[in-house]
């Protein structure tokens, strides 16, 4: 097929132009450069993308597809489709279901679910510890070899600092990634959202933005170390965008994420004990969202990620105290970047382009990432002027658990092709 007449962004490669892009295969055959135009043969389709940007497919590396065990609330085939729906050819998932995903044969099975969904590709994240209660180093070997693309803590952060030493020395010694949720947890016991201002006026007891800066220092220190490549997830503070600065200035080998919501939404969103605007990070203050988007444009902050993490309605109608952490991101995630951050122009279309699909390829060593002549042809192409309601019964993903219900954004993907094969869109 012949993607004819789009904006062609592709930052791997330096490339920001009007042409034709050839996909053949399976893969990336010709980027036709400079508004040249593409011969299509009869046996070809054609599809206009005039007014559109074709790009590098999207890489969401931090979500939770909640299979094995959870499967109302999403499965690897609904969240591949709403990734898809959303953008993403590719994305990874976490480890915290039930049961954890910490042996080989979970992960050989997550993968053959990936395939067989036939949306966006679904790399899967082991559990750093068997059970994730830190007690037991998971078999990380093994996992690698079943195709883990790397180890994480998420949601069960580990405390015990020898604990965290030893994983990155494994994980290190295996090239595989090490990705951590950063809190103290002596310190944010039974906090429900940022602590501050707002949840005094609300009653709700607080998770202090200290817990999470001590861990990311701590974490940084002992990447230092040990070599291990670590990757802080979810950074939600200014301090901590400062700690990650200078961990890369010391020569660390450390990469991070933040996500939408940490660039949107102000701890303001929880007033009405609004349970759609809980989680954990918890939403900051101004400060720390000016502190994201000046991350983003200096590289301290690699890649966008969105931590989707999809629950059942009746879960989130509790009272606020009671109700899960987490939001759902995939379907909102690229019109959020377009309205917030290259709208009021803190990015370039390209920069953000960089920051959800070259740089997350590039931190979890994934394939993507780029249109290179030859590469797979995982394509995104969206419609960076149209704008749209977010309506959650119309998301393709079982979670309707957004803040960002209403809310009218600009920006939104037409086409998803994965390895060639057009998995959402036309
Ligand atoms: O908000 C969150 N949701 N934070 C976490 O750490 C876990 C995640 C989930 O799995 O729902
Ligand atoms: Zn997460």
């Amino acid at each position: 097929m012949i993607l004819s007449g789009g904006r062609i962004i592709d930052p791997a490669n330096n490339l920001d132009t009007v042409g034709d892009l050839r996909v053949e295969d399976g893969v990336v055959r010709t980027v036709a450069a400079g508004g040249t135009r593409l011969e299509g043969r009869p046996d070809e389709r054609v599809i206009n993308c005039a007014g559109k940007v074709v790009c590098p497919g999207l890489i969401d590396i931090h979500v939770h597809l909640r299979e094995p065990g959870q499967e109302y609330k999403e499965t690897i085939e609904s969240g591949a489709r709403a990734a898809a729906a959303g953008g993403f050819t590719a994305v990874a998932c976490m480890p915290n279901t039930k049961p954890v995903i910490d042996n080989a044969s979970i992960v050989r099975d997550l993968r053959a679910k990936s395939d067989a969904a036939r949306a966006a590709r679904v790399y899967v994240i082991a559990a750093l510890s068997k059970g994730m209660v830190n007690q037991e180093l998971a078999e990380m070997a093994d996992l690698k070899d079943a195709g883990a693309v790397a180890v994480s803590d998420d949601a069960f952060q580990v405390q015990d600092a020898e604990f965290l030493r030893r994983a990155m020395e494994y994980a290190h010694m295996l090239r595989l990634p090490v990705l951590t949720h950063c809190e103290n947890t002596s310190l944010t016991d039974s906090g429900a959202m940022n602590e501050g201002y707002t949840a005094t006026v609300l009653g709700i007891k607080g998770l202090p933005r200290e817990a999470y800066e001590m861990d990311v220092a701590r974490n940084i220190l002992l990447s230092l170390m040990t070599g291990a490549h670590l990757h802080v997830l979810h950074v939600s503070t200014a301090r901590e965008v400062e700690l990650i600065r200078w961990g890369k200035a010391q020569g660390a080998n450390v990469t991070a994420e933040t996500g939408p919501h940490y660039w949107c939404l102000t701890d303001e969103a929880c007033r009405g004990y609004h349970a759609n605007a809980k989680m954990n990070p918890p939403l900051r203050t101004e400060t720390d969202l000016a502190a994201m988007v000046e991350g983003l444009k200096d590289g301290t902050l690699d890649c966008i990620a969105t931590d989707h993490a999809p629950h059942a309605a009746y879960e989130k109608q509790v009272e606020f105290v009671s109700a899960p952490f987490g939001i759902v991101g995939l379907e909102t995630s690229l019109a959020l970047g377009i309205t917030h951050l290259v709208q009021p122009g803190h990015l370039s279309l390209a920069a953000l382009v960089k920051a959800m699909s070259t740089e997350p390829a590039r931190v979890l060593r994934l394939p993507g990432g780029t249109l290179a002549e030859g590469s797979p042809a995982d394509i995104t192409v969206f419609d960076p002027e149209a704008q749209w309601v977010v309506e959650p019964e119309q998301f393709v993903s079982k979670g309707r658990n957004t803040p960002f219900a209403g809310q009218t954004l600009t920006g939104r993907a037409t086409l998803t092709v994965v390895g060639g094969e057009v998995v959402y869109g036309d």
